[in-house]
């Protein structure tokens, strides 16, 4: 875990401009100061990642989250008081205080208060808004342990707070209010009925492919190395098994929950480990359909794209 003291020295880089790698509920961000367009610069060239994909900005309370937008909704409100802090991040439109490199050139910014408890002791230790991507290298996985990100990342990183592994596993629900009917741009653990019980209906805008996907929502995002299909395991070769319902056959037989929190929570981290064990394809059973899966499919049809 994470000292006092280390949680200082954490703060004092971000404020510095430097990068801090720190756990959130989801998966570990790459954390750099949100208001200092150079210390932004450093994300983009420590994760390969185009200039063209805005980043989500973490604050520790709505009245934070204010300070950066023009406009903050009644629907901001709402969903913020049911699911902040949490994996819901809100697409507002924002001030000219936040640099035009955290958003990509968009007019609108990506807001959460993240559900970590040493992500929220950061944020108010450094005082500052922390602009925060996923800590991994531009398509691959999400890492969701400090060695995930040590393993990605490298030396490029200034400093990796541990907060052991993530209890989320996959990235937060993007919600953009800034159009008339708001846009689930990202689906994620935060479930569309979810947030259509506190303010109706929300209109999918971020499916694989499709019109309305969110800027930067690259289809070949949260990819392993090893080749991954979804359906049964392939006759030849080496290969790993991932099934919830019904078990076939495969070199790595891998049981996964059968409940979405609990696949969820697994995914990344199982992923990550049969990537290092040299296999020659990674099969995975379909999940179920259903809002509560949504997070779950997107991220595997994207891992599944290339081959696909
Ligand atoms: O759970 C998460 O969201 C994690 C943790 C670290 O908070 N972060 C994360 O960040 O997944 P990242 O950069 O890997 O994904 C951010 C996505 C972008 O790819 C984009 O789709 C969407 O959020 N996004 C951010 N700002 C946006 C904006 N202004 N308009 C539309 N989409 C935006
Ligand atoms: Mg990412």
């Amino acid at each position: 875990m994470v000292s006092a003291e280390e949680l200082r020295r954490a703060a004092e880089l971000l404020r510095a401009g430097r990068l801090v790698a720190f756990p959130t509920e989801t998966v570990y961000g790459l954390g750099a100061n949100a208001l200092d367009a150079e210390a932004v610069g450093r994300i983009f060239t420590a994760k390969g990642r185009p200039a063209t994909s805005p980043l989500i900005v973490h604050v520790d309370s709505v009245q934070m989250a204010r300070t950066l937008v023009t406009e903050w909704p009644d629907s901001a409100t709402a969903l913020a008081a049911r699911f902040w802090p949490g994996p819901l991040t809100l697409v507002l439109r924002k001030k000219a205080s936040v640099p035009d490199r955290v958003t990509a050139g968009l007019d609108s910014v990506g807001l959460r208060v993240p559900a970590h408890p040493i992500a929220l002791a950061l944020i108010r230790e450094a005082g500052i808004p922390l602009a925060a991507p996923s800590a991994n290298r531009f398509t691959e996985l999400s890492p969701t342990t400090a060695d995930h990100v040590r393993a990605a990342l490298g030396d490029s990183v200034d400093l990796v707070l541990d907060g052991g592994p993530c209890r989320v596993g996959i990235e937060s629900t993007v919600l953009s209010l800034v159009g008339g009917v708001p846009l689930l741009l990202r689906p994620g653990m935060v479930t569309q009925a979810q947030i259509e019980s506190v303010i109706g209906p929300v209109a999918p805008g971020g499916e694989l492919g499709g019109a309305h996907a969110s800027p930067g929502m690259h289809p070949q995002h949260y990819q392993p190395r090893t080749p991954l299909v979804l359906g049964p395991p392939k006759a030849e070769g080496r290969g790993a098994y991932l099934w919830w319902k019904e078990p076939k056959a495969a070199t790595r037989m891998v049981a996964m929950p059968s409940d979405p929190s609990g696949y969820a929570a697994v995914l990344y981290n199982t992923l990550h480990q049969l990537d290092s064990e040299g296999l020659d394809f990674i099969s995975v059973e379909p999940v179920p359909e259903g809002v509560e899966w949504a997070g779950i499919r997107d991220r595997l049809k994207r891992a599944a794209h290339a081959i696909s």
